[in-house]
């Protein structure tokens, strides 16, 4: 058991069976055996998931040409990518782009920035890309599919960005994934973002963190922007990310931890920006990592901080990140802002809310830092603030307990019910066909005992049914049957569904008897199927069953 990397959480989840090579989440209902692992978090097709195994484990991969369409598409939108960014920053150098340079030199970019991020400029002409691209051998579905062409009403494609400046977005691969476009005006929409493809999930990636990751100073700085992070990349903060639009997700923060130990949150003066770094602390807190909030001041962000000092932008940022405090302090800095501590309630409301704030924190030593400090400058006793803390502490516990408890009921029955929708109105047979399955899969050898007495007919929930089939069909190929082997012929939500059968059961002492009870569970439930049962079923399990009590009758 441990904490599950695909959702934020304190209490583990997340369960491995190395026994049967499966892994599942009982909070966010992530399931299934080492590829479907591999593909998730690294965000890897099958194939992909497969080779990176493989080569892990020192074995070669048949090269399959065939059945592997979205693998094939994903590569072509990946050349595609590169080409097109090739060509955007070609453009920047030629008559037309020539303002599109002027804007970047104007915004204090240097030749070498440019040239380093692979800036671009995207002609106006709503061909220009599409011909080009078109002209090296790529298909019009393929470009609508990257994203950087939509189709017209009359079918053709049409670029997506038109004079614009490009900044391409590179994963931490080295793979050209999406484009931000900047307007030169004032028009609206400022930046047009690539929308997500099969390449591209804007949720999951950070601009930047193909080159902030090699920098290796343990430490990443979160911008809000593209111009941010270029700026504070030209001048020497190599380290510096940023999210691609939107507000900062668990995935980033995950992401964000897995390449740092300390995350310097550094967004926009104003108050949009204050307000995104509350909701940035709680989103990267569960992670565990370091935080620190930089202040840039006087209404400017980042770019425009270091742009206003010139030569001493560098020296000027280097300060201001030494004189950032952590998450804690910035926190109770937001908090001091709202009271009057010289009014007596005001310095109890305070004092009581600063006390909420610091029963978050794990580290107690961290605690009674702050707590004494607090109690020095309020003139209170640090242990009444501390014993404060302590109930709020108990408090949060139990609601954390109580909510974490109702996602994980919440998620596994909703999961349930959508893979198989029939199983709540035939719990008794449905959890009988559970632990047949399960049988099958762990103990392969009581495959003749349990094929001899029941077949995949008397299986009443569709889902347990065609997972049986399946099973049956592979061992009547001599094919192997353990949820990595079928995991192949199965979605991902599927997966999770098989592995929290096999995790549900311990493994049986006497499986054979199991075996035999179970099935005498399942024929008694067929034996009770009625027409007025069936009603509640689908229309092709009544016409099932119909057929079934002709061929009785006979
Ligand atoms: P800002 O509006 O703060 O712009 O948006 P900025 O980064 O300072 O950009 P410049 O300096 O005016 O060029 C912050 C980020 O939000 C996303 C972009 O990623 C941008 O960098 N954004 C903003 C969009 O995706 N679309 C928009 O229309 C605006
Ligand atoms: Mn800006």
């Amino acid at each position: 058991m441990g904490l599950c990397p695909f959702h934020s959480e304190k209490t583990p989840s997340f369960n491995v069976s190395p026994e049967n090579g499966f892994f599942h989440c009982f909070g966010c209902g992530a399931g299934g055996d080492v590829i479907t692992f591999i593909r998730r978090i690294e965000n890897l097709d099958y194939i992909d998931a497969v080779k990176l195994l493989a080569s892990r484990a020192g074995l070669e991969v048949p090269t399959d040409t065939a059945s592997n369409g979205m693998g094939e598409l994903r590569k072509r939108i990946y050349e595609a990518n590169r080409e097109a960014a090739r060509f955007y920053h070609k453009m920047l150098y030629s008559y037309e782009g020539a303002k599109g340079l002027s804007y970047l030199r104007g915004r204090s970019l240097s030749e070498a920035t440019i040239k380093h991020f692979g800036l671009g400029y995207s002609p106006p002409s709503r061909y220009a890309l599409v011909d080009y691209l078109r002209s090296k051998g790529f298909k019009d579905s393929e470009l609508v599919s990257a994203n950087l062409a939509f189709m017209s009403r009359s079918g053709h494609a049409i670029d997506r960005f038109a004079d614009r400046v490009m900044f391409p977005i590179i994963d931490v691969r080295g793979n050209v994934i999406a484009f931000g476009g900047r307007i030169m005006s004032d028009e609206k929409p400022k930046y047009l973002n690539t929308s997500d493809t099969p390449v591209f999930k804007k949720s999951s990636n950070l601009f930047a963190l193909n080159f902030a990751k090699n920098v290796g100073e343990g430490m990443l700085i979160l911008c809000e922007g593209y111009m941010d992070v270029i700026a504070l990349h030209q001048a020497g903060f190599q380290n510096a990310v940023a999210t691609l639009g939107t507000a900062i997700t668990t995935e980033q923060a995950m992401i964000i931890k897995r390449y740092a130990d300390e995350i310097a949150i550094c967004y926009d003066a104003d108050e949009a920006g204050q307000k995104a770094t509350t909701r940035a602390i709680g989103i990267l807190r569960p992670t565990g990592i370091k935080i620190r909030v930089v202040t840039v001041p006087s209404g400017k962000d980042p770019d425009e901080f270091i742009r206003s000092y010139g030569e001493q932008g560098t020296a000027r940022f280097r300060k201001l990140l030494d004189v950032s405090g952590n998450d804690i302090r910035y926190q109770i800095e937001k908090l001091r802002k709202k009271h009057d501590t010289q009014i007596p309630e005001q310095r109890v409301t305070f004092l009581t809310e600063c006390a909420k704030l610091l029963a978050k924190l794990d580290n107690s030593i961290e605690l009674d830092v702050y707590a004494g400090e607090l109690a020095e400058e309020l003139a209170v006793t640090k242990n009444s603030i501390i014993s404060q803390i302590e109930k709020y502490k108990k408090q949060s516990y139990r609601k954390a307990r109580k909510e974490e408890m109702r996602n994980i009921m919440l998620t596994t029955s909703a999961a349930a019910d959508r893979i198989n929708p029939e199983k709540h109105r035939n719990l008794r047979a449905a959890s009988a066909e559970e632990a047949i399955i399960a049988l099958l899969i762990n103990n392969p050898d009581l495959a003749d005992t349990i094929l001899s007495r029941i077949d995949p007919d008397k299986f009443i929930t569709s889902f347990n049914r065609r997972i049986f089939t399946l099973l049956i069909d592979r061992i009547n190929d001599s094919r192997p049957i353990s949820l990595m082997d079928i995991s192949g012929e199965l979605s991902n939500e599927e997966i999770g569904s098989v592995a929290s059968i096999l995790n549900a059961r311990p493994r049986e002492n006497n499986p054979k008897q199991a075996a035999n009870d179970y099935i005498n569970i399942l024929l008694d439930e067929n034996d009770k199927m009625t027409p007025e049962k069936a009603v509640s079923a689908s229309a092709e399990e009544i016409m099932e069953h119909m057929k079934k009590l002709k061929e009785r009758k006979k």
